[in-house]
């Protein structure tokens, strides 16, 4: 048995970080194309001293009473909504994420959607293939003009403020929530030509976006959501876009994910389901991975991580027992 930390990994990750790991730790990589899956994972990291996961991987108090060695867990991703971290806090288990490197390439996505959706792309674009395509014509596929038109951020976080400097070269006005300071979201949502979320999922959020927000929002409005699935309740989303309060919905993510190919809300008019592409760029997921690694190998070593998710009262940290990381 090595005398090296072990280091149970979910799944390959691009680029050359992990590689860094390799001859400083025991780095055991699930092989999958798809997660582990609850049961393997409590088996695979059993013995792991650093656990790195992904968004797919729930890691509650019962996989870490699994893992007795448990001292790292480091998400690869910004959100760490997968992760109890009470649970991580209490046993002593410093838990680290991925902020900053995936704003800009999720802030694209958004601007992605936000513009297809506007502009109406998928409908084009079907009508190309499908054969409606007639002569042009002024009143076919009349979108909305981003400038002049009123964006609203619901969590001027890091992505919310990337998302918003697109929009302000678009000509577009800005109103927001914000933890500190900004509007309620009442009247962010009765103002807004479209609706982009950028908050965490948390016990305060789920489903933020319900039956009874959606009514607050301008008829015909666009929603778009690059966040988190869990914020936004979909029947009532479909609704709205069958009923016209929505005249658009464009999601990067959705609950659950992945999303049957026949789930009901795929029946909706005027919707646009991309699979939680936000920060899938080649750049962004190979930063992303350093960050990770970056986090394990500190967590391991019994030092602050770079990039810890802090809880009240301060970043989680690793108090289980002293690193025998050399
Ligand atoms: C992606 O959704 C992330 O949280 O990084």
């Amino acid at each position: 048995m090595s005398e090296l930390p072990h280091v149970f990994v979910t799944r390959r990750l691009p680029g050359p970080a992990l590689d860094s790991l390799f001859g400083v730790c025991d780095v055991e990589v699930w092989p999958g194309d798809v997660p582990p899956g609850p049961q393997i994972l409590r088996q695979r990291a059993a013995s792991a001293d650093g656990l790195l996961c992904l968004l797919t991987d729930p890691v509650d108090g019962e996989l870490m009473d699994a893992c007795p060695r448990l001292r790292v867990i480091s998400n690869l991703a910004v959100g760490y909504d997968n992760i109890d971290l009470p649970a991580a806090a209490v046993r002593g288990i410093a838990v680290g994420h991925t902020p900053g490197v995936l704003t800009e390439a999720t802030a694209d996505l958004t601007f992605a959607l936000l513009l297809a959706a506007a502009r109406r792309l998928p409908e084009g674009m079907a009508a190309v293939r499908n054969g409606g395509w007639g002569p042009w014509s002024p009143e076919w596929l009349l979108g909305l003009e981003l400038n002049g038109a009123v964006l609203g951020i619901v969590g001027m976080g890091r992505i919310g403020k990337a998302v918003a400097a697109r929009a302000n070269a678009f000509g577009m006005e800005i109103v927001y929530t914000d933890e500190n300071g900004g509007s309620p979201l009442s009247e962010v949502l009765e103002v807004a030509d479209i609706v982009s979320l950028h908050c965490p999922l948390t016990d305060e959020t789920q489903r933020l976006i319900n039956g009874q927000t959606l009514a607050q929002m301008k008829r015909g409005a666009i929603l778009v959501n690059t966040a988190r699935g869990g914020l936004v309740e979909q029947d009532a989303v479909a609704e709205a876009l069958v009923n016209g309060q929505l005249g658009a919905a464009a999601l990067d993510v959705t609950d659950p994910e992945p999303l049957r190919a026949d789930d009901p809300l795929l029946n909706a008019p005027n919707l646009i389901v991309v699979p939680h592409l936000g920060s899938a760029t080649r750049h962004t997921r190979e930063q992303m991975a350093w960050l990770a690694v970056e986090n394990i190998r500190a967590g391991l070593l019994g030092q602050l991580l770079p990039n810890p998710v802090v809880v009240a009262g301060g970043p989680t940290a690793p108090t289980r027992r002293e690193s025998g990381y050399a």
